[in-house]
């Protein structure tokens, strides 16, 4: 059966980290040929190719020129990037997968969308969290109808980042006004705020109808002049609410995360890790429900095999990368890889793509909300936000051109 190529662009954080990796051992075990990679910095691009065996390359179309027979082009450069060389890639009719935020306004993301419809090509957001074991089990158990119909959904989430304490003046600026530097990564409530949508809609298994927001700069810093605080109410069109905070401020505590359902809540204090207490009423009555994690070691990496969930009957998850060297977090970098590989080789829709572009949409109205004095936004939104100016004009002054160029 023929496998799909691929070739990797941006060898920052992310992909060494996360993408790189999860590539080569997809490659090793037959799923993928993994052709080149490519980074604007002649250092990282030639580290990364030799370090994986693969040519490296600066330029992006230089790279995709010389390997025509690349199928996917997995984008993990920064947010202001993704748009720019995903249309490179889907006008070479190759299947683009950028990393989250999809783009940092809906024109970009509508690049994206239109490059790879005219060119008769499919994209994905590499958005990963829904694709983790722990989501893809809490979302079955949702479907299932355990924690009955869902009422509210939270996700408190302080990172404190080493931002302890207020300086300058001493006192919080309380700036409502975001900003970008236009580095690898936007504001806070963008850049941890997508995930976060995805898995609000995910849990609520309903789509937005109406969102208001704040955000804050409290702390002056030079380098990431953006908002470190932003908080959202979501008005979903099945009736429920969603909350949800980011913080960069002060000391990092506990990440916080609540499904709560007319039978049943699941209550995880920190969803970096594999605890999720569920409680349920079975028989009248709340009960805890019993979670159990099947795991053994694949070439050392301690790897998930299922997860069973003790209701009648009871659920169960299968990790179909159990046979991988690939620990719980990256398979979800495995599932996101191999959905745009399998679209590629078989002309079907990723799983995920156009809700990319949503996620986003729902962040922009956080922003939008925020900078209208908490007004709420009305989902979708038809028209280019003033949000969405202030990022071009401050894109502009800074580059000299559109974020989007016609
Ligand atoms: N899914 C997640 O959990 C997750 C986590 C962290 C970051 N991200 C996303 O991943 C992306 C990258 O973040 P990062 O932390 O790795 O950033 P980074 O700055 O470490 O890496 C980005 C790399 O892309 C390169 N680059 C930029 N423009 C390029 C171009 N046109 N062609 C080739 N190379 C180019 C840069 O030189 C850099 O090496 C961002 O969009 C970020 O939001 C996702």
């Amino acid at each position: 059966m023929r496998k799909a190529n691929i070739a990797s662009v941006g060898c920052g954080a992310v992909a060494k980290r996360w993408h790189l990796p999860t590539i080569a051992e997809l490659t090793k075990r037959g799923d993928l040929n993994f052709i080149a990679v490519c980074d604007t910095d002649e250092a990282k691009a030639s580290e990364t190719g030799e370090q994986y065996g693969v040519p490296h390359y600066t330029d992006v179309e230089q790279m995709l020129d010389k390997h025509k027979d690349i199928d996917v082009v997995d984008i993990c450069t920064g947010d202001y990037e993704h748009h720019k060389v995903a249309k490179i890639a889907a006008e070479r009719k190759m299947h683009p997968m950028v990393e989250k935020p999809m783009a940092p306004t809906l024109p970009c993301c509508d690049v994206i969308i239109n490059s790879a419809k005219q060119n008769g090509v499919h994209f994905e957001v590499a958005e990963n969290y829904f694709r983790m074991p722990n989501d893809r089990i809490l979302i079955k158990l949702i479907t299932e109808g355990v924690l009955g119909d869902i009422m509210r959904v939270h996700f408190i989430e302080p990172s404190g980042r080493g931002r302890q304490f207020v300086h300058g003046s001493g006192k919080p600026q309380g700036i409502a006004r975001p900003v970008s530097t236009f580095g690898s990564h936007s504001g806070v409530c963008i850049d941890m705020g997508v995930h976060r949508m995805s898995q609000l809609r995910f849990y609520a298994q309903s789509e937005p109808k109406r969102i208001a927001g704040i955000t804050k700069q409290f702390l002056l810093n030079t380098e990431r002049v953006y908002e470190d605080w932003g908080h959202a109410i979501v008005d979903f069109e099945s009736g429920a609410v969603g909350i949800y905070e980011a913080s960069q401020v002060g000391e990092e505590t506990i990440r916080y995360s609540q499904v709560m359902g007319t039978k049943g809540v699941m209550t995880n204090a920190n969803y970096w890790t594999s605890d999720f207490p569920i409680r349920a009423i079975v028989n009248g009555e709340m009960q805890d429900i019993p979670i159990e994690r099947e795991r053994h070691t694949v070439d050392g990496v301690d790897v998930l095999s299922r997860i069973v969930v003790h209701t009648d009957p009871q659920i169960v998850y299968e990790n179909p990368f159990r046979e991988y060297a690939i620990d719980d977090w990256n398979v979800g970098t495995a599932e996101e890889i191999m959905s745009i590989a399998n679209a590629a080789l078989h002309d079907h829709e990723p799983e995920y793509g156009l809700n990319g572009r949503k996620d986003v949409e729902m962040c922009i109205a956080l922003y939008e909300s925020s900078l209208g004095g908490m007004t709420p936004v009305d989902l979708p939104i038809t028209e280019i936000t003033n949000y969405e100016g202030m990022v071009n004009d401050d894109y502009r002054e800074a580059f000299g051109h559109d974020l989007v160029l016609l």
